[in-house]
């Protein structure tokens, strides 16, 4: 009898935390290796926010919380939604959980039944389809296209709805092309579901802030109000405030849906760090300053990686609206030979073949569903950047 359960065996150990901890040890193992596979801010979470916890603990704010989030932060959320995406939630409309991806998972948790059918663009994050498999949904793919920006398709929407259909998953800007959907990109989607009362739309709107060139972010439910009742708007303050180690995220949606979450929250982890949440206010009522600060520095190395790339034999590499990571075609590279005399059949393969050639470490485009393509997260020192660049062009000068 095996020990450990079936729905435990449907999941994948998370390749972009495989690739870190392969640098990693490469790294202890004296290799001069740089990582361009982590998803996280490289900056510090600002002192402000860093204080608000501190008081938080001096007051004596060390006690459980109530399982939805504390009352001054679900005021905060439901007052971010309407400052920065005109969205009027009432706070008992807002759940705040241990990261947004707690979140994602209690909202699959406390809805999908077996064979229910969430609908997820690739390429995805690498733990939407995990997450999805635990509860017991089932994962549908729907291939994007580099020449669309990596962007779902309103017909390829219509295409992959059945009646087995419970959601639709949508992450802008995302991991781990950086795409970012558009008012209008949003819109031509949100017609599709008018015409489909029973899909409901989960958004991951976690990289909201980090977005490029003038572009105007736009959330689901703000494009198309009528929708408001069948969304759930996750967010979080792990990428706009550099928190992720602080493990807050937060969700609005349907009084019934945020109820539902909350019962599982309270059989679970309760209610999130009480001082983590106290920093979360600060963050979303405090300063925003340092953000289009920020996101300048991001943007400007966005745009080196970009040109960089696109000047490395055999690689294509668009320039996506956000987020801080770029998504390059190797499509050109297959079926070459490596410095190690191995011939390069995949993506995976030149990612290792990359590694091992030149010390750089990034992640294969076929774990996030799409290749031949390859991740590289930009929240990395400028000078690294372009170090790893540089790398990179001359292994790819080097295939033969
Ligand atoms: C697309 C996406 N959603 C959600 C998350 C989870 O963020 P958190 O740290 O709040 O759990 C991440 C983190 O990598 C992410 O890339």
């Amino acid at each position: 009898m095996a020990f450990i359960s079936d729905a435990l065996l449907r999941v994948k150990p998370s390749a972009t935390i495989a690739m870190t901890q392969k640098a990693r040890d490469l790294r202890g193992a004296g290799r001069d290796v740089i990582s361009l596979s982590v998803g996280e801010p490289d900056f510090d979470t600002p002192d402000n926010i860093k204080k608000a916890a501190i008081a938080a603990i001096e007051r004596g704010e060390t006690k459980y919380t109530p399982v939805a989030g504390i009352p001054p932060l679900r005021e905060a959320i439901a007052a971010k939604f309407k400052r920065e995406n005109g969205l009027d939630y009432k706070p008992a409309q807002t759940i705040v959980g241990t990261g947004g991806k707690h979140i994602l998972f209690n909202a699959f948790l406390a809805t999908l039944n077996p064979g229910d059918e969430v609908i997820i663009p690739a390429p995805y994050w690498v733990s939407y389809p995990d997450m999805v498999a635990i509860a017991g949904g089932k994962p549908i793919f729907v291939e994007t296209k580099m020449a669309h920006g990596f962007k779902l398709q309103a017909e390829d929407l219509a295409r992959a709805i059945t009646p087995k259909t419970k959601w639709l998953l949508l992450n802008s800007p995302s991991n781990p092309s950086g795409a970012a959907y558009s008012r209008d990109d949003l819109k031509t989607l949100t017609d599709v579901l008018l015409a489909h009362p029973h899909v409901f739309v989960l958004t991951d709107d976690i990289y909201e802030h980090l977005i490029y060139g003038g572009f105007v972010f736009v959330t689901p439910a703000e494009v198309e109000p009528r929708l408001i009742d069948r969304t759930l708007t996750m967010n979080g303050v792990s990428k706009s405030y550099a928190m992720t180690g602080w493990r807050i995220g937060y969700a609005a949606g349907p009084a019934e849906l945020i109820k539902a979450m909350e019962i599982l929250q309270g059989q679970q982890t309760s209610g999130a760090c009480s001082i983590a949440q106290w920093a979360a206010v600060e963050a979303l009522n405090g300063p925003q300053d340092f953000i289009p600060e920020r996101r300048k520095i991001f943007e400007d190395r966005r745009n080196l990686v970009v040109s960089m790339l696109n000047q490395a034999k055999y690689l294509k590499c668009p320039s996506p609206e956000g987020a801080f990571y770029v998504y390059p075609s190797c499509a050109e590279a297959i079926g070459r030979k490596a410095p190690s005399g191995r011939v390069i059949a995949t993506d995976e393969d030149f990612v290792s073949e990359l590694l091992e050639a030149e010390g750089v470490a990034v992640v294969h485009g076929s774990a996030f569903g799409l290749g031949p393509n390859f991740r590289i997260s930009y929240a990395t020192a400028t000078s690294v950047l372009e170090a790893a660049c540089v790398r990179i062009q001359r292994f790819c000068s080097a295939l033969v």
